[in-house]
């Protein structure tokens, strides 16, 4: 049936020539003497004309919006007047001689050939038609552009692509785990990896030396315009490379990525600025600031490195890590662990865009002597340090390279760049604000013998 099927976005190239397309009824005006669709498939839209033949005008006029058809025609040049330049087959149309209806369409819920003002809860209760829409088409588009991208300028640069385990148990980052409740060890409970930063660590100890993933990262925190639940990463980390090196690898990637992806956005200043946690807070009273001259011009980019964040933040009456314990101190503030831990400066470093956080990251520890201490300071005793990490202070004994990384967020990079207010407009199946997805009706209760196979009873509900 789909021998033969021409793209609608190579119609251009094909004057003259009749060509079988295959799409939805994008729209559907009846001029009376003509009728128009537009007809949309996943590279393209093209106008098609019902013109001189009456039984086919009528089947046309039937043709409800989202049906699915195939259509066979001309491809004929458009007359100067009436070149339509907002759509890559504006110079041509299709002279329509056959059409054939393979799936007919309900009415949707919204509008699909314009923006809809749709609440959130029905369009993602219905997201495979949300994302017939073009902008948030366009977006996914441009998302996978983006991450290819990333992946062949790594490649490029000797980095290996390694996937990590997604059932795991708990890596800090500051959120509250996912679980998993294990079947066969009952009591027990994986944890969805709120990062892969363990791991990354200990391929570094098994001698990969540079390594990313497109990971996806899972963190149950309340949510925002640019937090999900669920979120993916770009997770780097390389060995025998000084802060320096990686952050200027970091620049160089994004500043290549925007000009070929973006060339139409300004990045501001370059080399970007790296400015003390200090000197932040001091000058502009955030950690993340917007160095932007314009705010309301949307093809402006104000990047910036951040460094030098304290090790450590209060927590009650102790301390916690300010990025996670796995951080190392700059060296020469090591000496201060013991009088003034407060005070140590720390090698973390995050990357600002527009006032926004898209990436953090630092040089590691990597002597267990120094990583148990970091655990004691922060409250860990020796069993606990040693029940939740032990792997890692073990593996630091068997010759762990100095190493380092970063992690920049996919989904909020590509938010900006689209210039989207939310996250959720350039991920493919994203929760609402209150952390449900409508559409597979999740989170959702599960029957008693589910509950029972697993060891599991829940408390009455209140
Ligand atoms: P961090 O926790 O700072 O660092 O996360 C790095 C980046 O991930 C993105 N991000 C999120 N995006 C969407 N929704 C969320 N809930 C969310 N949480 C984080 C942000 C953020 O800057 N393992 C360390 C990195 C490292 O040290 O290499 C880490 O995960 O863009």
């Amino acid at each position: 049936m789909f021998f033969n099927r021409t793209l609608i976005s190579d119609t251009p190239t094909l004057v003259g020539q009749t060509v079988t397309l295959f799409g939805w009824v994008h729209s559907k005006r009846n001029m009376g003497q003509i009728i128009f669709i537009d007809l949309r498939d996943g590279f393209g839209l093209v106008q098609v004309v019902f013109g001189d033949n009456p039984k086919l005008q009528e089947q046309a006029d039937n043709l409800k919006p989202e049906s699915v058809v195939k259509i066979i025609g001309e491809v004929v040049r458009r007359g100067e007047r009436n070149i339509n330049p907002k759509i890559v087959t504006g110079t041509v149309e299709i002279k329509a001689t056959n059409l054939e209806i393979l799936n007919e369409s309900l009415t949707p819920p919204f509008e699909i050939d314009r923006e809809s003002a749709a609440d959130e809860e029905i369009r993602l209760k219905y997201r495979y038609l949300d994302l017939r829409h073009e902008k948030i088409h366009h977006n996914l588009l441009m998302r996978h552009q983006v991450i290819r991208f990333i992946r062949e300028f790594l490649n490029e640069r000797k980095f290996t692509e390694i996937e990590t385990p997604i059932i795991t148990a708990a890596t800090p980052e500051g959120a509250r785990d996912y679980l998993v409740p294990s079947r066969k060890y009952q009591g027990s409970f994986y944890a969805l990896p709120q990062s892969p930063q363990q791991y990354k660590q200990l391929l570094m100890v098994a001698g990969f030396e540079r390594y990313y993933q497109i990971a996806k990262c899972m963190r149950d925190e309340d949510l925002r315009g640019d937090r999900q639940p669920e979120f993916t990463q770009l997770d780097l980390e390389m060995s025998f490379a000084s802060e320096k090196e990686i952050l200027d690898l970091t620049e160089q990637l994004f500043t290549e990525l925007i000009k070929t992806l973006y060339p139409n956005k300004k990045i501001l200043q370059t080399p970007w600025p790296r400015i003390t946690h200090k000197e932040a807070l001091e000058k502009y009273g955030t950690d993340k600031p917007d160095l932007r001259q314009n705010p309301h011009d949307p093809d402006e980019l104000a990047f910036c490195f951040v460094v030098d964040f304290p090790l450590f933040a209060k927590a009650g009456n102790g301390l916690t890590s300010e990025h996670h314990p796995f951080t190392a101190p700059k060296e020469d503030q090591i000496k201060m662990l013991d009088s003034n831990p407060e005070d140590v400066v720390s090698t973390a470093y995050d990357m600002v865009l527009n006032g926004y956080e898209i990436a953090s990251g630092s040089i590691r520890i990597h002597q267990p002597e120094l990583q148990q201490k970091i655990f004691e300071i922060i409250g860990l005793s020796k069993e606990e340090a040693n029940d939740k990490f032990g792997h890692m202070l073990e593996a630091f004994r068997y010759g762990a390279p100095p190493h380092g990384g970063i992690a920049p967020g996919i989904d909020r990079l590509v938010m900006l760049l689209q210039n989207e207010p939310n996250i959720r407009e350039v991920i493919a199946f994203p929760k609402t604000d209150k952390g449900r997805d409508p559409m597979m009706g999740s989170p959702r209760e599960v029957d008693s013998a589910t509950l029972n196979e697993l060891g599991l009873s829940l408390k009455k509900k209140k």
